[in-house]
Formats: C-alpha cells, sequence, structure tokens
C-alpha cells in the first residue's frame, strides 16, 4: 500500500519506519520538499521510503497518517491540501497539547471538542481515524515494549475507514484494539494525555500502556486466590 506520513519528528519517523518495514511504500512530508530531518529518515529506511512536501506525501497515499505538531495540524492539512485528501482515510495521530505556559501542558481545544473532530470538520471529504496517540512514538511500531499485551484505542465515523486501520494496526503489532464509536471519542483519547504525561513522571519510562479489565475476561479472577 501507498502510504503518506505528514511529519517528520519522533512519531513520523517512529510511524513512517514501521509501515516501510512491513512492506508498504511510504512518503514522508514536511513544509519544505528539502527537510534535513526526512532526508535523513528517507537514506536510512531504505527501499520504499521517500520524501516531499505536505502536500506530495498527501497525494502519494492512498492512507494518509497526521503526525504534525497538534497546534499546527490544521495548517499542515490545510498544505497537504483537501484536494490530495479527499475521499481518503486520514489517520490522526496527533495530540491538541498547549506546552506555551509550561509543564504541564493544557489541551488547546475548547470543552466538548476535540482536535478529531476539528480536522473532521475541517476536511468534511476525509475520513478521519483517530487513534496510535495514546501511546509514546516508540511503542507506537513495537507494542512489545510495554512489556505485555495492552490495548489501544481507535474512533471515527467511517466504519469501512476504521476496519482499515485496525487491518494496519494488526500488521504493526497491536492484538486488541478498542472501538470508541465516532470521532467525539478523540475528546477521552486526547484528554488521556493529562494523564499519560503525569504517569509518564511517576514511572520513569515511556514505555509503559493500559489494558482494560472487564468482569467475565477472566484476567481479574486469574490472578486472585481462589475463595474458601
Ligand atoms: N512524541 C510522542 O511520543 C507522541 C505520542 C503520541 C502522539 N504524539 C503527537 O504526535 C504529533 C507529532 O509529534 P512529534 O513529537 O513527532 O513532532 P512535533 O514536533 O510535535 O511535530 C513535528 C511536525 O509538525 C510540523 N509543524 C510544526 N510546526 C508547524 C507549523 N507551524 N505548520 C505546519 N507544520 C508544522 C513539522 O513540520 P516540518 O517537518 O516542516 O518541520 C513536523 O513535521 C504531535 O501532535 C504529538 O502531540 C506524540
Amino acid at each position: 500500500m501507498k502510504i503518506g506520513v505528514l511529519g517528520t519528528g519522533t512519531v513520523g519517523a517512529a510511524v513512517a519506519t514501521k509501515l516501510v518495514e512491513i512492506g508498504h511504500e511510504v512518503r514522508m512530508g514536511a513544509r519544505d520538499s528539502g527537510n534535513e530531518k526526512a532526508r535523513r529518515w528517507t537514506s536510512g529506511a531504505g527501499r520504499g521510503a521517500s520524501q516531499g512536501t505536505f502536500a506530495d506525501a498527501a497525494s502519494f497515499g492512498d492512507i494518509v497518517f497526521n503526525c504534525t505538531l497538534g497546534t499546527a495540524s490544521l495548517d499542515a492539512l490545510r498544505a497537504a491540501g483537501a484536494e490530495n485528501l479527499r475521499g481518503k482515510v486520514l489517520v490522526d495521530v496527533s495530540n491538541p497539547l498547549d506546552f506555551s505556559k509550561g509543564m504541564p501542558p493544557v489541551l488547546s481545544t475548547l470543552q466538548g471538542d476535540s482536535q478529531g473532530e476539528s480536522i473532521q470538520r475541517a476536511f468534511p471529504e476525509v475520513r478521519v481515524v483517530k487513534t496510535l496517540n495514546t501511546v509514546n512514538a516508540q511503542v507506537m511500531g513495537h507494542p512489545e515494549r510495554t512489556g505485555g499485551d495492552s490495548d489501544l484505542f481507535l474512533c471515527g465515523n467511517d466504519a469501512e475507514a476504521k476496519s482499515r486501520i485496525r487491518k494496519l494496526l494488526a500488521e504493526m503489532g497491536w492484538k486488541s484494539v478498542i472501538d470508541l464509536g465516532d470521532i467525539r471519542g478523540s475528546r477521552g483519547m486526547e484528554a488521556y494525555l493529562l494523564l499519560w504525561l503525569t504517569l509518564w513522571g511517576a514511572l520513569g519510562t515511556a514505555d509503559f500502556n493500559v489494558r482494560i479489565i472487564r468482569a467475565g475476561d477472566g484476567l481479574v479472577s486469574a490472578s486472585r486466590p481462589a475463595l474458601g
């Protein structure tokens, strides 16, 4: 599959590297076609890797990942061009974190809204699927780094788009992906970052994730001694 990755940071590089490793053709996009980080990634990632502008990457991909700075994602997507994104699945990995007043950051979105929804509203002909934003960049393509099975979340308005991304996530190593429903699920997925950041500080590592357990899953009873 041809995949566009918008973003040259740690997330863009981690996602793009994994996608090339599992056999996809990936074009990394930046504001400038000669972006140095994209150049380094392209020369290191080998066959299947290429680079260009945001618009080049968006027009190249059958699926496009948004791995740009959360507070600049709408600008980056406008640069990618609605015409290059029309009808495509856009995987939104971004988090709307505002660090302008220092740590801890605040969400830059308004209450009752989210980045995923803003992107879907701004690009109504794009099928936005929010996922991967709740784990560290290095964990995205290597879920085993957390030391055991854990859960990823996904949401979006288009069932077929979610099903395609679920398959891609399985190729990337994710065994459990919980569908949170329509794109409004982004609100909780993005707000979770406030907890993620404090957990990061408390645990001293970014190699962690959550695992959801429910009554009936057998996980709780299996770890408890039998009564009597
Ligand atoms: N770091 C993590 O582990 C992690 C985990 C989960 C989610 N996320 C989210 O993933 C996204 C990417 O994170 P990151 O740490 O890899 O990189 P980042 O530094 O947040 O973003 C880098 C990308 O944003 C673009 N960008 C920056 N300012 C821009 C502007 N004014 N207009 C247009 N584009 C602009 C850059 O373009 P150029 O290439 O042209 O410089 C670059 O491609 C963020 O939204 C972050 O919250 C991060």
